[in-house]
Protein backbone atom coordinates (compact mmCIF):
# COMPACT_ATOMS: atom_id res chain seq x y z
CA UNK A 1 0.00 0.00 0.00
CA UNK A 2 1.19 3.68 -0.85
CA UNK A 3 2.04 6.18 1.87
CA UNK A 4 -0.65 8.49 0.28
CA UNK A 5 -3.33 5.89 0.49
CA UNK A 6 -2.51 5.01 4.10
CA UNK A 7 -2.33 8.66 5.23
CA UNK A 8 -5.88 8.68 3.37
CA UNK A 9 -7.26 5.95 5.26
CA UNK A 10 -5.70 6.97 8.42
CA UNK A 11 -7.41 10.23 7.83
CA UNK A 12 -10.69 8.50 7.64
CA UNK A 13 -9.98 6.10 10.67
CA UNK A 14 -9.20 9.07 13.01
CA UNK A 15 -10.56 12.58 11.50
CA UNK A 16 -7.28 14.05 11.37
CA UNK A 17 -4.81 15.13 9.06
CA UNK A 18 -1.65 15.09 11.31
CA UNK A 19 1.14 16.12 8.56
CA UNK A 20 -1.37 18.61 6.98
CA UNK A 21 -2.42 20.23 10.53
CA UNK A 22 1.08 20.44 11.21
CA UNK A 23 2.00 22.03 8.02
CA UNK A 24 -1.00 24.13 8.32
CA UNK A 25 0.05 25.83 11.55
CA UNK A 26 4.13 26.32 11.11
CA UNK A 27 3.85 27.73 7.65
CA UNK A 28 2.48 31.03 5.95
CA UNK A 29 0.96 31.23 2.71
CA UNK A 30 3.04 33.38 0.69
CA UNK A 31 3.36 33.85 -3.02
CA UNK A 32 6.52 32.26 -4.84
CA UNK A 33 9.03 35.35 -5.17
CA UNK A 34 9.55 34.42 -8.66
CA UNK A 35 5.91 32.98 -9.68
CA UNK A 36 3.66 34.95 -8.18
CA UNK A 37 0.60 33.68 -9.52
CA UNK A 38 1.59 30.37 -7.04
CA UNK A 39 1.44 30.79 -3.42
CA UNK A 40 2.79 27.87 -1.01
CA UNK A 41 2.79 27.01 2.79
CA UNK A 42 6.13 28.41 3.14
CA UNK A 43 8.39 28.44 6.79
CA UNK A 44 10.88 31.63 7.36
CA UNK A 45 13.60 29.02 8.46
CA UNK A 46 14.08 25.62 8.16
CA UNK A 47 16.30 24.38 11.63
CA UNK A 48 13.82 25.26 13.99
CA UNK A 49 11.00 23.95 12.10
CA UNK A 50 13.26 20.56 11.59
CA UNK A 51 13.49 20.59 15.17
CA UNK A 52 9.88 21.37 15.69
CA UNK A 53 8.96 18.52 13.42
CA UNK A 54 10.61 15.87 14.85
CA UNK A 55 9.63 16.83 18.54
CA UNK A 56 6.02 17.71 18.08
CA UNK A 57 5.02 14.72 15.86
CA UNK A 58 7.32 12.57 18.30
CA UNK A 59 9.60 11.14 15.00
CA UNK A 60 12.93 10.99 15.05
CA UNK A 61 15.07 11.04 11.95
CA UNK A 62 12.34 12.99 10.08
CA UNK A 63 14.27 14.41 6.72
CA UNK A 64 14.83 18.36 6.47
CA UNK A 65 11.35 20.07 5.80
CA UNK A 66 12.44 20.44 2.20
CA UNK A 67 8.67 21.14 1.25
CA UNK A 68 8.40 24.19 3.68
CA UNK A 69 10.76 26.02 1.31
CA UNK A 70 10.52 27.15 -3.20
CA UNK A 71 13.88 26.49 -4.00
CA UNK A 72 15.73 28.29 -6.49
CA UNK A 73 15.27 25.25 -8.73
CA UNK A 74 11.88 24.95 -8.50
CA UNK A 75 11.34 28.22 -9.03
CA UNK A 76 13.08 28.85 -11.98
CA UNK A 77 11.34 25.35 -13.51
CA UNK A 78 8.23 27.12 -12.37
CA UNK A 79 8.18 30.03 -13.85
CA UNK A 80 9.85 28.98 -17.44
CA UNK A 81 6.53 26.98 -17.18
CA UNK A 82 4.12 29.43 -16.82
CA UNK A 83 5.52 31.67 -19.39
CA UNK A 84 5.78 28.63 -21.83
CA UNK A 85 2.15 27.19 -21.47
CA UNK A 86 2.99 25.06 -25.08
CA UNK A 87 5.21 22.92 -23.24
CA UNK A 88 2.97 20.91 -21.08
CA UNK A 89 -0.49 21.82 -23.01
CA UNK A 90 -2.49 18.47 -22.99
CA UNK A 91 0.73 16.35 -21.83
CA UNK A 92 1.21 13.69 -19.23
CA UNK A 93 3.73 15.54 -16.88
CA UNK A 94 5.74 14.13 -13.66
CA UNK A 95 7.17 16.30 -11.28
CA UNK A 96 9.81 14.28 -9.56
CA UNK A 97 11.58 15.13 -6.25
CA UNK A 98 8.03 17.80 -5.64
CA UNK A 99 8.88 18.99 -2.47
CA UNK A 100 6.14 21.89 -1.74
CA UNK A 101 4.54 20.77 -5.11
CA UNK A 102 5.63 24.21 -6.92
CA UNK A 103 6.70 22.59 -10.79
CA UNK A 104 3.66 20.45 -10.43
CA UNK A 105 1.36 23.14 -9.60
CA UNK A 106 2.73 25.45 -12.31
CA UNK A 107 2.16 22.72 -14.69
CA UNK A 108 -1.30 21.83 -13.56
CA UNK A 109 -2.25 25.73 -14.15
CA UNK A 110 -0.40 25.78 -17.64
CA UNK A 111 -2.89 23.38 -18.92
CA UNK A 112 -0.87 20.20 -18.86
CA UNK A 113 -3.65 17.06 -19.19
CA UNK A 114 -2.68 15.36 -16.20
CA UNK A 115 0.05 15.92 -13.41
CA UNK A 116 2.01 13.33 -11.03
CA UNK A 117 4.31 14.82 -8.34
CA UNK A 118 6.80 11.70 -6.73
CA UNK A 119 8.18 12.37 -3.36
CA UNK A 120 9.93 10.36 -0.74
CA UNK A 121 8.82 12.65 2.12
CA UNK A 122 5.72 11.98 3.48
CA UNK A 123 5.24 15.55 4.96
CA UNK A 124 5.93 16.54 1.48
CA UNK A 125 3.31 14.22 0.05
CA UNK A 126 0.79 16.35 2.47
CA UNK A 127 2.20 19.43 1.30
CA UNK A 128 1.85 19.00 -2.26
CA UNK A 129 -1.90 18.18 -1.18
CA UNK A 130 -2.24 21.67 0.56
CA UNK A 131 -0.92 23.62 -1.68
CA UNK A 132 -2.47 21.85 -4.82
CA UNK A 133 -5.64 22.48 -3.14
CA UNK A 134 -4.70 26.18 -2.40
CA UNK A 135 -3.94 26.70 -5.91
CA UNK A 136 -7.07 25.15 -7.07
CA UNK A 137 -5.32 21.82 -9.28
CA UNK A 138 -5.87 18.66 -9.02
CA UNK A 139 -2.19 16.58 -8.78
CA UNK A 140 -1.54 12.85 -8.13
CA UNK A 141 0.89 13.21 -5.39
CA UNK A 142 2.82 9.70 -4.97
CA UNK A 143 4.95 8.46 -2.26
CA UNK A 144 7.27 6.70 -4.11
CA UNK A 145 10.80 6.51 -5.49
CA UNK A 146 10.23 6.47 -9.36
CA UNK A 147 14.11 6.30 -10.02
CA UNK A 148 14.55 4.00 -13.18
CA UNK A 149 11.01 3.70 -13.89
CA UNK A 150 9.92 4.96 -17.15
CA UNK A 151 5.67 4.73 -17.23
CA UNK A 152 5.34 6.62 -20.29
CA UNK A 153 5.39 10.22 -19.09
CA UNK A 154 5.15 12.98 -22.26
CA UNK A 155 7.50 15.74 -19.96
CA UNK A 156 9.35 15.17 -16.70
CA UNK A 157 10.29 18.07 -14.41
CA UNK A 158 13.21 18.10 -11.34
CA UNK A 159 13.65 20.85 -9.05
CA UNK A 160 17.16 21.22 -7.11
CA UNK A 161 17.74 17.66 -7.22
CA UNK A 162 21.86 18.21 -7.10
CA UNK A 163 22.89 18.42 -4.12
CA UNK A 164 23.60 15.06 -2.44
CA UNK A 165 26.37 13.39 -4.54
CA UNK A 166 24.42 10.02 -5.10
CA UNK A 167 20.86 11.07 -5.11
CA UNK A 168 22.22 13.52 -8.10
CA UNK A 169 24.11 10.76 -9.98
CA UNK A 170 21.20 8.33 -10.14
CA UNK A 171 18.68 10.99 -10.53
CA UNK A 172 20.68 12.22 -13.77
CA UNK A 173 21.66 9.24 -15.21
CA UNK A 174 17.39 8.18 -15.05
CA UNK A 175 16.22 11.06 -16.94
CA UNK A 176 18.77 11.35 -19.33
CA UNK A 177 17.51 7.50 -19.97
CA UNK A 178 14.13 9.22 -20.02
CA UNK A 179 15.30 12.67 -22.46
CA UNK A 180 16.85 9.79 -24.90
CA UNK A 181 13.98 7.88 -25.54
CA UNK A 182 12.04 11.02 -26.31
CA UNK A 183 10.88 12.22 -22.69
CA UNK A 184 10.74 16.47 -22.75
CA UNK A 185 13.12 16.65 -19.67
CA UNK A 186 14.13 19.80 -18.01
CA UNK A 187 15.92 20.80 -14.66
CA UNK A 188 15.81 23.65 -12.28
CA UNK A 189 18.68 24.34 -10.92
CA UNK A 190 21.50 27.05 -9.36
CA UNK A 191 24.66 25.37 -10.14
CA UNK A 192 24.62 23.02 -6.93
CA UNK A 193 27.21 20.85 -6.34
CA UNK A 194 26.72 17.86 -8.16
CA UNK A 195 25.04 19.41 -11.15
CA UNK A 196 26.01 17.61 -14.18
CA UNK A 197 27.07 20.49 -16.16
CA UNK A 198 28.72 18.51 -19.04
CA UNK A 199 25.57 16.74 -19.99
CA UNK A 200 23.38 19.99 -20.27
CA UNK A 201 22.55 23.39 -21.69
CA UNK A 202 21.14 25.99 -20.83
CA UNK A 203 17.33 26.52 -21.95
CA UNK A 204 16.78 29.75 -19.67
CA UNK A 205 18.35 32.18 -16.82
CA UNK A 206 16.94 33.82 -14.40
CA UNK A 207 17.72 35.57 -10.42
CA UNK A 208 15.83 33.96 -8.12
CA UNK A 209 14.81 35.61 -4.65
CA UNK A 210 15.19 32.45 -2.19
CA UNK A 211 15.05 32.42 1.73
CA UNK A 212 18.51 33.20 3.29
CA UNK A 213 18.63 30.59 5.69
CA UNK A 214 19.06 28.28 2.91
CA UNK A 215 21.26 29.97 1.10
CA UNK A 216 24.35 31.56 1.06
CA UNK A 217 23.14 34.59 -0.79
CA UNK A 218 19.48 36.95 -1.20
CA UNK A 219 19.61 36.17 -4.97
CA UNK A 220 20.63 33.30 -6.85
CA UNK A 221 21.61 32.92 -10.28
CA UNK A 222 19.28 29.65 -11.57
CA UNK A 223 19.61 27.76 -14.72
CA UNK A 224 16.83 25.73 -16.98
CA UNK A 225 18.42 23.08 -18.41
CA UNK A 226 17.94 20.13 -20.86
CA UNK A 227 19.75 17.15 -21.61
CA UNK A 228 23.23 17.71 -24.29
CA UNK A 229 21.70 15.17 -26.47
CA UNK A 230 23.04 14.39 -30.08
CA UNK A 231 24.46 17.42 -32.00
CA UNK A 232 24.89 19.68 -28.44
CA UNK A 233 27.66 17.36 -26.67
C1 LIG B 1 15.70 20.70 -2.57
S1 LIG B 1 14.14 19.91 -2.58
C2 LIG B 1 13.42 20.53 -4.09
C3 LIG B 1 11.92 20.55 -4.05
C4 LIG B 1 11.23 21.18 -5.27
N1 LIG B 1 11.48 20.42 -6.47
C5 LIG B 1 11.65 22.62 -5.46
O1 LIG B 1 12.47 22.89 -6.36
O2 LIG B 1 11.16 23.49 -4.70
C6 LIG B 1 14.53 18.22 -3.01
C7 LIG B 1 13.41 17.23 -2.75
O3 LIG B 1 13.77 15.96 -3.32
C8 LIG B 1 13.12 14.95 -2.59
N2 LIG B 1 13.72 13.67 -3.01
C9 LIG B 1 14.98 13.23 -2.81
N3 LIG B 1 15.19 12.05 -3.41
C10 LIG B 1 14.02 11.73 -4.04
C11 LIG B 1 13.57 10.63 -4.84
N4 LIG B 1 14.39 9.62 -5.15
N5 LIG B 1 12.31 10.64 -5.32
C12 LIG B 1 11.46 11.66 -5.01
N6 LIG B 1 11.83 12.73 -4.25
C13 LIG B 1 13.08 12.76 -3.77
C14 LIG B 1 13.34 15.39 -1.17
O4 LIG B 1 12.43 14.76 -0.27
C15 LIG B 1 13.12 16.91 -1.29
O5 LIG B 1 11.80 17.25 -0.98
Amino acid sequence: MGHAVAGAIAEVMTGIDRPADFIRANTRLVAVPHAPEIRLHVADEATALWSKTEEELGEMGLPPPFWAFAWAGGQALARYILDHPEIVRGKRVLDVASGSGLVAIAASKAGAASVEASEIDNYAIAAIGLNAETNGVGIVARAENLIGRDEGWDVVFAGDVSYERDMAAAMTNWLEVLARRGAFVLIGDPGRSYLARDRLVTVAEYRIAVNRSLEDMEIKRTNVWRFAIGEDR
